[in-house]
């Protein structure tokens, strides 16, 4: 249902360093990058599926937990790990919660924003996983 994927810290005596390359770590060619930050800790995110889109979560400050559902079973990942990218395809269902207030969470994706790409409606993602229709 998801990949995890491991960034190369390149430290030094300065300190470290992530470089992420489009294509080559990253499994697509990124093409938008958007972080959340400042969330209330009882605030619940996401909530829907992507038809086409491809992501990759990483969570640079503080934690979350991401939900991920393919309509069959749900894992919950904890995020606290900035070496660590979370690579989920697309028609998987996401929530993401328990914010820390100092959470940073970047999200690449392989596509320009689209709001006709999402499916906002948990039936409609089941109905459509389920090998339903897709007249959404
Ligand atoms: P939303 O999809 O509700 O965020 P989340 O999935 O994290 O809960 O997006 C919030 C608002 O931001 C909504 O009005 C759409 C807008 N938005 C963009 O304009 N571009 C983007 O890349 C994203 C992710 C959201």
């Amino acid at each position: 249902m998801y990949k995890t994927i491991c960034f190369k810290e390149i430290g030094d005596s300065r300190g470290a360093l992530i470089a992420i390359e489009s294509g080559k770590s990253i499994p697509f060619e990124i093409k938008r990058i958007y972080y959340i930050f400042n969330t209330r800790s009882d605030v619940v995110r996401g909530k829907h599926a992507h038809k086409k889109l491809e992501q990759v979560f990483i969570c640079l400050s503080g934690s979350c937990t991401l939900l991920i559902d393919d309509g069959e079973k749900r894992e919950e990942i904890f995020l606290n790990d900035k070496t660590r990218g979370i690579y989920i395809q697309s028609m998987i269902w996401r929530e993401i919660y328990d914010f820390s207030s100092d959470c940073v969470l970047v999200v690449l994706a392989s596509q320009h924003y689209d709001e006709d790409d999402y499916i906002r409606d948990y039936a409609t993602f089941l109905k459509i996983v389920k090998g339903g229709n897709d007249n959404e």
